[in-house]
């Protein structure tokens, strides 16, 4: 949560170079902003709540640091928004992350706050410092000794023109151009400006003055930077004519599952590449993740325990770690993330390794600490995903899953060699597939048309798209602010059936298959009867399932075990027709941030 961007170098229009690169980290916050610039022992501050505006200053500066908040401890007000300063305001502070000590740092040090947020102790704590006779470098790094919590925090101070960011659990990545510097809570706000990047370690210190250093918080040793090039350009962070980055990420799943599929496919057969997990070494897999990756996770039990025949276990990250769970060597966990920094996961995936587990993840972001901390990773190659609703995320994270699977039916001889390479075979036809139901875009308008008129709405599907009804009714509420509740169709008639009539739209997912194809059938009859209105995804050329039902889209028919990839898409389509239908913020709905970095 919240955007930290900074900059210092040769250029003079620093405020403006924050800015903008606010702008491209809304996505993580946006109920506040605000930066701070430095112009010879001088420092200009500015707060709004809100959107950051088209806004462009004169003010001419090499040294600037700004935030973009949602907010965590505080009301959404423009005092408590960042920077904040230390009393006298030569202290100057951005701040992602949660303090959790702070009431036992203002009686011990005798601080005294004037915003309700937990971040103003860093400058007032660190002027502390400096006020008994410390350094701006010694006393911040004296004060974060003394924070318990997660923190990324950008610095600068009033007496010098010195930049210090320092990373404790939160995200922030250092941008090496010519003659300048940046910092950024992610990769896409630093690309026009360079694609030569450090992924800053947990208690890594950045001092920048005329050299840069890095060293410990703990330590003056100092530490050669480990610095990597970003193979994404500028562009993939651009609507790229789109109106929507929500739109663009739909239509560009076709490319990111190819992408995804590149190079883990050879001679017919999956390749994952595993560099120290062993899969044969588990007996079972548990599956760690949070709002679509969970449901990714769901999609991926189906699969492999259909397929491999090896007994999975999905768990919500944030419930995890708090009831003892039972794990042990035979155990894999599987930690699914796209951002790779959601805090709850994150947490998950350290309470397993502390006891001992073995942890794979499924990533999309490269080098986040989800990744770093993984034992194995298999990157997801979607690009970045801006839109705070995960749609290209999804579906990739599906496509791994599918892959992995594939790869533990080889390991476990569960079905033929001949029988994977079909399902291989079938894969590389999906980005094909999703192009034709993308064109069904139209029809879909329709619908949202009749959608965006009601207030609430049931998803249900059985079998592997029951994650799909979830997914679909999650994509649903984050975006229209339509409740929307997914159930798998059987136990409707165990509670949810009283909710029918005909204010109450049914979202029926029901694509041939063997197993429950004429259950959902009775299950959409149940509701029919009841008067209510059934707006169904069934397969390309299912007449009986369209004179059932009040509206029918159709997606291509494929093998049951790929049909959540083709049938998520046309409700991720309706999700945003329904937003944009009622005026709504999709790329930033209210009260969301993309990546949700506290727990
Ligand atoms: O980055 P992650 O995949 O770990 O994020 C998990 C959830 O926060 C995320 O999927 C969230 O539910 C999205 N807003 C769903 O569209």
């Amino acid at each position: 949560m919240c955007g930290i961007f900074g900059y210092k170098g040769i250029s003079s229009d620093a405020t403006n170079i924050v800015l903008n690169g606010l702008k491209k980290l809304e996505y993580r916050g946006y109920d506040s902003w605000g930066f701070a610039s430095f112009q010879e022992g001088k420092i200009k501050i500015k707060k709004e709540i809100g959107r950051i505006p088209n806004y462009s200053t004169d003010f001419t500066s090499h040294l600037s640091i700004g935030h973009t908040r949602w907010a965590t401890h505080g009301q959404v007000t423009a005092n408590n928004a960042h920077p904040h300063t230390s009393k006298d305001k030569k202290v100057v502070a951005v701040h992602n992350g949660i303090i959790e000590n702070v009431s036992e740092l203002v009686e011990k040090y005798k601080l005294e706050k004037e915003t309700e947020t937990d971040s103003e102790i860093i400058p007032l704590l660190i002027n502390h410092f400096m006020d008994e006779g410390y350094s701006f470098v010694n006393a911040t790094k004296k004060a974060c000794l003394q924070f318990n919590g997660s923190y990324a925090i950008a610095l600068i101070n009033k007496d010098s023109e010195e930049l210090i960011a320092v990373k404790m659990g939160s995200p922030i990545i250092l941008g090496i151009g010519e003659n300048e510097f940046l910092l950024s809570s992610d990769i896409p706000a630093l690309l026009e400006h360079t694609n030569k990047v450090v992924y800053l370690e947990d208690k890594d210190f950045v001092h920048i003055n005329k050299h840069i250093s890095i060293s410990k918080i703990d330590s003056e040793t100092k530490i050669i930077p480990d610095i990597k090039t970003i193979s994404w350009n500028a562009d993939s962070a651009e609507k790229e004519g789109y109106d929507h980055f929500m739109l663009k990420e739909i239509f560009q799943q076709p490319s990111s599952i190819r992408k995804t599929l590149d190079g883990l496919v050879e001679n017919g057969f999956p390749s994952l590449n595993l560099k120290k997990i062993h899969l044969e070494d588990f007996k079972r897999i548990t599956i760690l993740g949070c709002g679509t990756s969970w449901h990714s996770g769901l999609v991926g039990k189906f699969l492999i325990e259909s397929l491999a025949r090896i007994p999975v276990d999905v768990e919500y990250a944030s419930e995890f770690r708090y009831r003892n769970p039972i794990i042990d060597k035979d155990t894999l966990i599987l930690a699914i993330s796209q951002s790779g920094e959601t805090a709850d996961t994150l947490a998950a995936l350290r309470e397993a390794k502390r006891r001992g587990a073995s942890v794979l993840s499924i990533c999309n972001v490269v080098e986040s600490s989800i990744a770093r901390e993984s034992d194995d990773i298999l990157y997801t190659r979607a690009g970045p995903e801006i839109g705070v609703a995960s749609t290209k995320a999804f579906t990739t994270q599906v496509t791994m899953l599918y892959l992995l699977t594939a790869q533990l039916v080889l390991k476990n001889k569960s079905l033929s060699e001949n029988k994977v390479k079909e399902m291989i075979v079938d894969i590389k036809k999906i980005p094909e597939l999703i192009e034709l139901v993308l064109k069904e875009e139209k029809n879909i308008k329709v619908l949202a048309n009749k959608l965006s008129k009601k207030n609430n709405a049931l998803y249900l599907g059985r079998g592997i798209q029951f994650p799909i009804a979830l997914e679909g009714a999650l994509k649903l509420k984050e975006v229209s602010y339509i409740h929307a509740e997914g159930y798998p169709a059987a136990e409707m008639k165990h509670g949810p059936i009283a909710l029918i009539d005909k204010n109450m739209p049914c979202v029926v997912i029901a694509t041939k298959d063997i197993l429950t194809y004429d259950k959902i059938l009775s299950n959409i009859q149940e509701i029919k009867a009841r008067g209510g209105e059934v707006i169904a995804i069934g397969t390309k050329g299912d007449f009986k399932l369209k004179e059932l039902v009040d509206d029918i889209i159709y997606v291509p028919e494929t093998r049951y075990s790929l049909t959540p990839l083709l049938s998520i898409i046309p409700l991720q389509i309706l999700s945003y027709h329904v937003a944009l239908l009622r005026s709504c913020d999709i790329d930033k709905p209210r009260n969301l941030a993309k990546s949700v970095t506290v727990e």
